[in-house]
């Protein structure tokens, strides 16, 4: 049933505000299915940027992460962004605190700071580029051999990217609760009773997994990946929502979510299921919660995000 003020026929009454509005509404993978079902465009960190840069909405709502409405609001400064849930944040974002990422810039002296998309507005505008786990390969191939790079918050990003570009970089400590979950133990489990599956994985997850997966991408490349491969199974390290893509794109193929440490949801973010259609179509209504910045922060953080987009 639901709640007091929300109408019966959500779908209808948010497609309603939809027009009255002008708004679009962009969601990620992690998302439930449901939003990502209503969404115009449902995409990873890096497109979600592009098309909030580039829509020609009054409003953006963001069905995602504060750090990615934060992003929309820096690139689109004149439009309004609203996101369902102001709580819906991101381990790696709490875990890089802006003092503490100022006094890490300062122990090296001469690094070039590329920041990864999960980071506060205020980590953006200290930071030199920022990049997102499908462009920082070719991000960082563009950096100029013997230029020192220090590389934060994702510790496990960072160190694929150190393997695979053969790149130094000095890395911050920091790690997805999501990611981090996946137990190395159990995954042997599964692969010894899918064999034939094809073990497919973000690199926001440990090395132990990493070294075992047979694709290693972004959200939007695993999606591309299982969507042209011959293979018929695949087991998922990554968070469970990007299985409903997966499963509408791909039929008669299977996915099997990578198994947790503990038996938990853990594969689930918590802070992307914050978000849900009611309050969705709460935000939509009361026009709030919105993502408010100054305009000397859009502007410095707007630099090293345009850098990005520019290099990608
Ligand atoms: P991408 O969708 O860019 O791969 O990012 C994954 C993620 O963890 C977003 O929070
Ligand atoms: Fe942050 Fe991890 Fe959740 Fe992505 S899945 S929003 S990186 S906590």
């Amino acid at each position: 049933m639901a709640s007091p003020g929300v109408p019966a026929d959500l779908e209808a009454s948010i497609a309603d505000l939809k027009k009255e509005l002008n708004a679009v509404i962009l969601a990620h993978y992690y998302q439930e299915p449901e939003i990502q079902d209503l969404a115009d465009f449902v995409g990873d960190s890096l497109d979600l940027s592009r098309r909030a840069a580039d829509t020609a909405a009054d409003v953006i709502v963001f069905a995602g992460v504060h750090f990615m409405a934060e992003t929309a609001k820096i690139l689109s400064p004149s439009k309004q962004v609203l996101l369902p849930d102001l709580d819906a944040g991101c381990s790696l974002a709490e875990g890089c605190p802006a003092d503490d990422f100022a006094r890490f810039r300062e122990m090296h002296p001469g690094h070039l700071a590329i920041t990864y998309i999960n980071c506060s507005a205020a980590v953006k505008a200290l930071s030199d580029i920022i990049c997102t786990s499908s462009n920082a390969e070719k991000i960082i191939g563009q950096i100029p051999a013997g230029q020192k790079i220090i590389f934060a918050p994702d510790r496990n990003l960072g160190g694929y990217l150190v393997r695979k570009t053969g790149r130094e970089m000095v890395l911050w400590e920091g790690t997805c609760i999501v990611h981090e979950t996946f137990s190395e133990k159990k995954l042997l489990g599964i692969r010894m009773e899918h064999p034939e599956a094809e073990l497919i994985a973000h690199p926001e997850c440990e090395k132990v997994i990493l070294d075992q997966a047979d694709f290693v991408g972004s959200t939007s490349a695993l999606l591309r990946h299982v969507q042209t491969s011959d293979a018929t199974s695949f087991i998922v390290a990554t968070e469970a929502g990007i299985i409903h893509q997966m499963e509408k794109t791909c039929s008669g193929k299977q996915f099997i979510p990578a198994p947790p440490e503990e038996s938990c949801a853990c594969n689930n973010c918590p802070y992307m299921k914050l978000n849900t259609v009611e309050k969705l179509y709460l935000c939509m209504k009361n026009r709030t919660p919105e993502i408010n910045l100054d305009a000397g922060m859009i502007s410095r953080a707007g630099t090293p995000i345009r850098r990005m987009l520019a290099m990608s």
